[in-house]
Order: C-alpha cells, then structure tokens, then sequence
C-alpha cells in the first residue's frame, strides 16, 4: 500500500477521497459473535466518547465511524494501535490519541465483545 500511495499528489488525494466519500455507504454484514451486554458496557465506558454513541464517528474529534468497518479489520486496527504499528510517530496526533485507547480493553474477549456491539449497531439502522 506504501509503494502505491507514494506517487499520488496532494491533488490526487483530494480527487480520490471526493470519489469515495461519494460512493454509496454499505454497512458490513454482521461476522461477529459476542456478549453484547459487555461489549456495550465497555464500548460505552471507553469508546464511545470519541467515536459516538452507536458508532457513527465524531468528525470533529477526528474518530472516524466504527460501525462501518468489518469485524476482522476492527480487530486487526486495534491490535495494530496496541503493538505501535500505528499511532506511534510524534506527529501523529490522532493516531496517538487511539494508541493511549487501545491498552483499555482488559482482555481479547472484551475486545470480542465491543466488535460484535459494534456490528450490532450497523444491524440495527
Ligand atoms: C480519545 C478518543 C478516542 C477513544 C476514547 C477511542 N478512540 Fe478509536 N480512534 C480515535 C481516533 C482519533 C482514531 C483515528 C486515528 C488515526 O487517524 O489513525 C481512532 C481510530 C480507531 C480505529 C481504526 C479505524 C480505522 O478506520 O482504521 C479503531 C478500530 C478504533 N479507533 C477502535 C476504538 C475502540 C474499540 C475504542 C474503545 C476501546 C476506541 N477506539 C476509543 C479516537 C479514540
């Protein structure tokens, strides 16, 4: 993915970005099993200040919409944010803010859980 964005200009970007914010939106089928109940609990304690209460996003936080995203990917980001794959350059203010986030699941199956409450929410719109 590197070597393929490297060559856009700030101009492609923009144009590229414009082309997909105006695709239709497709919510992802529901993959992923859980105790909703807890997922819920911690997705409410400890998420969703910054990405809304269903997991819509908060564009003026800069946390994008979860409830989007398919079950596998959510799992992969996190874990990406928890071993410093992201999030870790100094300049990445947002990234960094999520990276402080993903040490507050106690354990996989609670993260489990807040993926399938996710999912739930694009279910149930
Ligand atoms: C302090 C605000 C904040 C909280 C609380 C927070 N996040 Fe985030 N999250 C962000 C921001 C900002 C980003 C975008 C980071 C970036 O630009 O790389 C993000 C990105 C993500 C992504 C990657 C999305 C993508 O499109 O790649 C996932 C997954 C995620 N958050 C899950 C969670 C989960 C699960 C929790 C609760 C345990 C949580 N976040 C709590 C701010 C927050």
């Amino acid at each position: 993915m590197k070597a393929m964005a490297a060559p856009l200009t700030d101009g492609d970007i923009l144009l590229l970005s414009e082309y997909l914010a105006a695709l239709p939106q497709v919510l992802p089928v529901s993959s992923a099993a859980g105790d909703l109940k807890n997922g819920n609990n911690y997705f409410q304690a400890t998420c969703g200040a910054c990405h809304g209460g269903q997991a819509e996003g908060n564009p003026g936080l800069n946390s994008p919409a979860l409830v989007i995203l398919d079950a596998a990917y959510l799992k992969a980001q996190y874990k990406n944010f928890q071993l410093g794959i992201r999030g870790a350059h100094p300049d990445d203010t947002y990234g960094r803010q999520m990276k402080m986030m993903a040490t507050s699941l106690p354990s996989d199956k609670d993260l489990d859980d807040v993926i399938a409450f996710i999912q739930s929410r694009a279910v149930a719109k």
